[in-house]
This record gives C-alpha cells, sequence and structure tokens, in this order.
C-alpha cells in the first residue's frame, strides 16, 4: 500500500518539478493496537540528502508536539511524548523524489490525531484514524415479563463494547427495523467510554406488545465504522415471554385415553389460554377438591368417583374468573354369577341343564362359554343337552364390554356327571405271547368309578392284574393261560348300577402246534343277555361254516371268481396268520339309555 500511494503522490509531484512540494495523503486507517505507517512524500529539482525532515503529532485541540527531528547532523526522537518509545522514521531518497516514512507501534484511541511532517520549510499533514471492532452484542431480558396491555414495556437491553468509534445500535423483530413512527416504540441509549478511551454502548427497547408478538424473533444489530467503511453485525436471535389474561379455560380427563372404569387411575386437567396459568380450584358435586395444582389425580376409581368436575380459575393477570365442567363416568362390571337351574354341580347322566351367566355392569356386554380352551357358545345361556361322561369338567363363562376391553370379568363352574357304568369297549384281548398267557382289557366309564370283577368260567387263575383309573374311566387288565376254552366276563358296578361284558375264548390246535385263540366277546349292562349272545355266536358259526364252504367250492373250481385280488389276500392271511378274532357287539345303546334316562339318585349331592 505505501508502494502505491508512493508511485500516485510521484506523478502528482512530477508536474512540480521545479518547487518542494510535501504531500501526504488525507487519511491513514490503522485497527487499535496494530502497526501504523504513516508516509510523507517530497520532491525538489535537486535533492542532495542533507535536508531537515520534522514530524508533529496535533491534537484535536490544536497543541502541537515535535516528535521527531533530523538534519543532515542529527537525527533525534522527542523524549518525554507518547510516542518517544513507540515510533521509528525511515528515510528514502529516489532522484528528485524522497520519503519519510512514520511509523507507529502499538497503536492507541489516543492516536487519533493530525500528524504534520515538515520538510525544510514546507509542510503537509494527515489524520490518522484509529478503529476498534465492537464485541459481540450481548441481550439481557427485561427483569419482568412484559403484559399484554396498552402500555410500552420493557423487552430487553443490548450491549456492545470495546468499540472505537461510538457504534449505533438498531433493533429487528421479524426481520423487519422497529421504528418509532411505525412500532409503538422507545429507546433508552447509554454510550460510556472506559479509561482507555473505547466505547460502551448500550440501548433498551420498550415496546407496547401484543399477545402475537409470544412468537416474535427479535434481535439488535450493531452498526460501526472501520477500515474499508460501515459494517453490520446482529445479536442472536431471542424470544420473550409475555403474560396476558386468560380468556377461555377447559377442563379434560388427561388420562386413561379410554373409556374409565373401576380401579383406573384418573387425572383431570384443568388449563387456560393465558399466561401464566390461573389458579385453579375442582369440585366434584359441588363438594371442593384440595387441590393446588392445575389437575386432580383420582387413584383407583370406583362408581361412586363418577359425576360433575367443576374446574374454577382465577386469572393472575386480570384477577377475571372462568369455570369449565367435566361429566365424568366410571364404568364397572360386578363378579360374574354363573347359575344352573337351581340344581347343584352335581349331575346325572343324560341329563339336560341349562347354565347361565349373568354380570352386572354400566356398558353393553357380551359373554363367552369356553371349556378347556375351546370356546362353546356366544351368549349367556349354555344349554348342555344329555349330559354324557365326557361333558364332565371346568365351564367357564367370560363377560366383557367390546367397548372398553379392559373390562372384562370371569367366573367357571365344575360340572360333575354321576351314572352308572358304561362299557367303553368289549373285552378285549390285547395279546398272546410265547407261553400262551393272554392279557383281557376291560375299560368302563362310570360316576363314582365303578368296581370291576372279572369271572372266569373255568377256574382259570388270574396271573396278573393291572388298573389304571382317571376321573371317570377305569381299566383293568388281567393276564390269564389260554389253554382251554376260556368264557370270560368282566362285571362294573357301582351304587348306580352295573354294566357286564363277555368274552369267548377258544383254543385251537393247528398243524404247527401253535396255539390259536378266537375270542367273542360282547358287553352288556343287564345280566341274563345269554339268549342274544348264543344267537350271534352262533351266527358267527354259521358264517364261518358258510366260509369255508363257499372256499371249499372256489378251491374245486365251482364257483367263477369275480374278484380274484381279494381272494388272494384271503389266502395269505390264513396262511400267515396265528390267531384269528372276531368281535361282536350288541348294540343295547337304546336301551341302556332307557334304564339310564329313567333313573335319578335320591341322594344328589
Ligand atoms: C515551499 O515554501 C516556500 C516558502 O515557504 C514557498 O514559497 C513555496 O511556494 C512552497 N512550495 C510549495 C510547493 O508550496
Ligand atoms: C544541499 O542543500 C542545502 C540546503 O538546501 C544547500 O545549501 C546546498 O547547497 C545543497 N548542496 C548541493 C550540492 O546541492
Ligand atoms: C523502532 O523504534 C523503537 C523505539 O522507538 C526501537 O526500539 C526499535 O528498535 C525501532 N525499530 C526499528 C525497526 O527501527
Ligand atoms: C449512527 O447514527 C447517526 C445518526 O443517524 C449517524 O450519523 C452515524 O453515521 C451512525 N453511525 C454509525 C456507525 O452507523
Ligand atoms: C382399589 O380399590 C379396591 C376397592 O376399594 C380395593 O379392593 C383395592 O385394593 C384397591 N386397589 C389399590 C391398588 O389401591
Ligand atoms: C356382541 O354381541 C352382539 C349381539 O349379541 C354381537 O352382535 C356382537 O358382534 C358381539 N360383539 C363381539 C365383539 O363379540
Ligand atoms: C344321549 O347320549 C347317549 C350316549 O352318548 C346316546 O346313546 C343317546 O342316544 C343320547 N340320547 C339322546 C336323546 O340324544
Ligand atoms: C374345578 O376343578 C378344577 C380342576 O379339577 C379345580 O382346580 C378347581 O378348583 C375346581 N373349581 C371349583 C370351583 O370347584
Ligand atoms: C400282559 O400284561 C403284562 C403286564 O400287565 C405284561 O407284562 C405282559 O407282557 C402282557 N402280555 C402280553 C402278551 O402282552
Ligand atoms: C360266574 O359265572 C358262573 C357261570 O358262568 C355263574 O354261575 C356265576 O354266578 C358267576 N359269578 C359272578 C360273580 O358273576
Ligand atoms: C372249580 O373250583 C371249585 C372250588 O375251588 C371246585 O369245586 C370245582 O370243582 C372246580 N371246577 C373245575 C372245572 O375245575
Ligand atoms: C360261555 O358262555 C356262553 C354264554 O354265557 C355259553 O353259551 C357257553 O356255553 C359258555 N362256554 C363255556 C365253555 O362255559
Amino acid at each position: 500500500m505505501g508502494l502505491l500511494a508512493l508511485t500516485g503522490l510521484y506523478v502528482l509531484v512530477f508536474q512540480a518539478w521545479a518547487q518542494l512540494e510535501v504531500s501526504m495523503e488525507d487519511r491513514v486507517e490503522v485497527l487499535l493496537g496494530n502497526v501504523a505507517e504513516i508516509p510523507c512524500i517530497y520532491s525538489m529539482s535537486q535533492l542532495n540528502g542533507s535536508l531537515l525532515v520534522q514530524w508533529f503529532a496535533r491534537s484535536p485541540s490544536g497543541n502541537e508536539v515535535k516528535i521527531y527531528y533530523k538534519d543532515k547532523v542529527v537525527e533525534v526522537v522527542s523524549m518525554g511524548t507518547d510516542y518517544s518509545e513507540r515510533i521509528n522514521v525511515s528515510h528514502a531518497v529516489d532522484g528528485t523524489v524522497g520519503s519519510s516514512i512514520l511509523t507507529i507501534n502499538d497503536v492507541r484511541v489516543k492516536d487519533e490525531q493530525e500528524f504534520v511532517c515538515q520538510v525544510q520549510r514546507n509542510t503537509s499533514h494527515t489524520k490518522l484514524l484509529v478503529f476498534s471492532t465492537p464485541s459481540v452484542p450481548h441481550i439481557e431480558l427485561g427483569s419482568y415479563t412484559p403484559t399484554v396491555n396498552l402500555k410500552r414495556e420493557e423487552i430487553a437491553s443490548c450491549e456492545v463494547n470495546n468499540a472505537y468509534p461510538a457504534p449505533n445500535i438498531t433493533w429487528y423483530k421479524n426481520r423487519l427495523l422497529l421504528q418509532s413512527s411505525v412500532n409503538n416504540m422507545e429507546l433508552e441509549k447509554t454510550v460510556t467510554q472506559n479509561p482507555s478511551g473505547l466505547f460502551i454502548a448500550r440501548s433498551t427497547l420498550f415496546l407496547q406488545v401484543e399477545k402475537a408478538d409470544e412468537d416474535a424473533e427479535f434481535y439488535c444489530e450493531v452498526s460501526y465504522f472501520t477500515i474499508g467503511g460501515l459494517h453490520m453485525m446482529e445479536s442472536q436471535i431471542f424470544h420473550v415471554e409475555l403474560h396476558y389474561s386468560t380468556t377461555k379455560v377447559t377442563i379434560s380427563v388427561d388420562s386413561p385415553h379410554r373409556l374409565v372404569k373401576e380401579g383406573d387411575r384418573v387425572k383431570i386437567r384443568c388449563k387456560g389460554n393465558g399466561n401464566p396459568q390461573p389458579i385453579f380450584s375442582f369440585q366434584h358435586n359441588s363438594r371442593s377438591l384440595n387441590v393446588e395444582l392445575d389437575h386432580v389425580v383420582l387413584d383407583n376409581v370406583t362408581r361412586a368417583h363418577s359425576g360433575l368436575y367443576k374446574c374454577t380459575s382465577l386469572d393472575q393477570v386480570d384477577f377475571s374468573e372462568l369455570t369449565d365442567s367435566l361429566e365424568l363416568m366410571v364404568h364397572y362390571l360386578d363378579p360374574v354369577v354363573i347359575t344352573s337351574g337351581g340344581s347343584s354341580d352335581m349331575l346325572d347322566l343324560g341329563q339336560h341343564v341349562s347354565l347361565t351367566c349373568n354380570a352386572l355392569s354400566s356398558l353393553p356386554t357380551n359373554t363367552t362359554w369356553y371349556k378347556d380352551g375351546t370356546v362353546l357358545e356366544e351368549g349367556h345361556i349354555l344349554n348342555l343337552l344329555n349330559l354324557s361322561y365326557d361333558m364332565a369338567g371346568t365351564y367357564v363363562c367370560e363377560v366383557h364390554a367390546p367397548s372398553l376391553a379392559e373390562l372384562k370379568r370371569q367366573n367357571s363352574l365344575n360340572i360333575t356327571v354321576r351314572g352308572k357304568p358304561v362299557m367303553v369297549e368289549e373285552v378285549a384281548m390285547i395279546s398272546l405271547d410265547a407261553e400262551d398267557s393272554v392279557n383281557l382289557t376291560c375299560s368302563v366309564k362310570g360316576h363314582p368309578i365303578p368296581d370291576i370283577q372279572w369271572n372266569l368260567s373255568d377256574n382259570q387263575t388270574i396271573l396278573g392284574e393291572r388298573i389304571t383309573m382317571t376321573d371317570y374311566t377305569i381299566v383293568s387288565v388281567i393276564t390269564i393261560r389260554a389253554t382251554s376254552l376260556v368264557n370270560a366276563s368282566c362285571v362294573a358296578t357301582n351304587e348306580l348300577g352295573s354294566a357286564q361284558a363277555f368274552s369267548d375264548i377258544k383254543p385251537i390246535q393247528k398243524p404247527t402246534a401253535t396255539t390259536a385263540i378266537i375270542i367273542t366277546s360282547t358287553r352288556s349292562t343287564k345280566e341274563g343277555n345269554g339268549v342274544v349272545i348264543a344267537v350271534i355266536i352262533i351266527l358267527i358259526l354259521l358264517l364261518a361254516i358258510l366260509g369255508s364252504v363257499l372256499y371249499f367250492l372256489y378251491k374245486k373250481g365251482k364257483i367263477p371268481c369275480g374278484r380274484s385280488g381279494k381272494q388272494d389276500l384271503m389266502k395269505e392271511k390264513s396262511s400267515k396268520d396265528d390267531v384269528e378274532m372276531k368281535n361282536s357287539r350288541s348294540e343295547e345303546a337304546v336301551l341302556l339309555q332307557g334304564v339310564n334316562g329313567g333313573k335319578r339318585s335320591p341322594s344328589d349331592q
């Protein structure tokens, strides 16, 4: 920069070739604390390097102090001035143009004055301008929250320091400049200087606010001069909390977010549309509740908590009173009651029973019946027709309100079915082992659990018996030796009746000398069914003879074969199998039902 200035001045000076010419720039700008270089250019038709050069500092009040002297003999920096320790002067000559540059170190605010350069008797002067960039503007909110009303309220102060020269502070709301001609506003400005001469500028904004200003963005802006001209700097954006009165108050159920049921924790809240929130008081059915907050918490509510809740607010800004109310309904579902038409839960086999399930509720409910985890019926009545032993067990009834899933209760009823024994299967041979022993099974249902007795026709000893029992079923397995024709019968008896089943075991001699056995079994609940059994056995024997005859005839080729596949299968079977089993059941279920249905024990428990 110095060189550029030198060249410019040289052209200027060149025109006045003949005379001594001293020239300087109008102004020299420097930042506080930096080094200032103040050039002084002179020209003469003849330069001989022994000129008199002096520098003076001239204060704004006009005081001039010599700070430097140089002639062909001496060079002196004046003692006892502000500059004694801080300046250097350099000199250069190039043909007819010479320069003297005054260098000031560590520039201070006080250095902002005129500097005079004297060459021989001719002088020129310049002004040194010192700048200090201000700190970032600092916002301080007013000590009281402004109220929305017709007055101007203190909003905030904006302060910058270490500025030189003095800066200006302006205010913005939502990016628009606040002006007293447009906005109802007022500024209180102070500018002070610290001992080193730097400025502290402060501006306090007073503004008439409206409710919308709650969301407004405010900031202040500092404009200041520095090297190169005018600069700006903005503060952070800030918001202002405002106080305004409540014009509407609202009471509502804060939680739960669904219909309220007994046992819930209910939070009822009151809210005003002003700031700050008003002071609330609550009432339930005209009885006041002791709360100091903006909400009421009801723990574990019952239906007694239903009713009218009223909230009254007292505004803290304008002391007005407002109210709002709410009707709270606490829904309930009473315990589930199951009835079985007056009788006890000990019921008879074959009986019809109607189970009713009820629970009192404040909401419409649906009822579901379950047994063993599966749904039996939707609806509060469950009809059980012709009770069987399989229908005994636990019946669960669940009542729930579709509009409030959490409102759900259940109860259960254990049904016991009582009745005489019923044979589950005929007497069955399980297997025949190498020692020609046979296991016979007798399986009976009944409640109370029947006793089982075996009767073997020919004094056969029972080698072993194994009994297994569940709630309603008893199974007896006996092991006997199948050496001769055996008539086995199994009799099951409880206090309500008995049932009997028979089987014939016939050893058959075969060429291979292994024993084959034919078991014929029947079951019955009545004694003395020998005739029926005999007829059936005869029928079976006849069928067997007929089969043999037909087989014989076929072998002789007397009968043409239509189903050769089946024939082959039979052939295979007869040659392989050691045992042939033929069972016949006398289907007496109807008869049995008739007997059981008519019977009812007089000693129902
Ligand atoms: C320099 O000073 C002399 C006497 O003071 C004056 O006559 C002359 O005009 C000056 N030169 C310029 C260029 O001002
Ligand atoms: C140098 O300048 C001085 C003062 O202006 C003058 O007296 C002297 O004659 C000059 N010398 C030469 C060689 O020009
Ligand atoms: C400048 O002047 C100061 C005192 O005024 C001195 O201590 C310093 O050495 C000088 N520096 C130069 C580069 O001449
Ligand atoms: C400050 O404001 C005054 C008056 O409007 C103006 O003259 C001056 O130049 C401003 N200064 C700055 C640094 O903006
Ligand atoms: C809720 O109230 C019922 C009836 O008053 C009571 O039996 C139950 O223990 C209470 N539960 C709690 C968590 O307080
Ligand atoms: C409740 O019962 C009504 C009538 O009994 C039936 O229409 C409705 O679908 C049931 N709702 C549910 C959720 O089971
Ligand atoms: C009742 O049940 C028994 C056995 O389950 C059945 O044999 C009988 O036919 C049933 N009676 C009626 C009237 O359905
Ligand atoms: C019903 O029977 C189950 C299992 O058999 C038993 O755990 C339960 O306690 C019984 N309930 C009633 C009410 O007797
Ligand atoms: C008969 O039952 C007994 C035990 O109950 C068993 O040890 C035996 O193996 C069974 N006999 C046959 C032939 O299955
Ligand atoms: C056993 O069977 C015989 C004839 O087969 C009969 O006379 C007797 O009464 C039966 N005993 C029992 C306890 O049923
Ligand atoms: C069966 O046993 C009884 C008594 O133990 C005996 O009197 C009878 O003769 C025996 N009958 C046969 C066929 O062994
Ligand atoms: C086995 O019992 C049936 C009928 O009860 C009878 O007809 C048959 O003669 C009996 N057999 C023997 C060997 O006692």
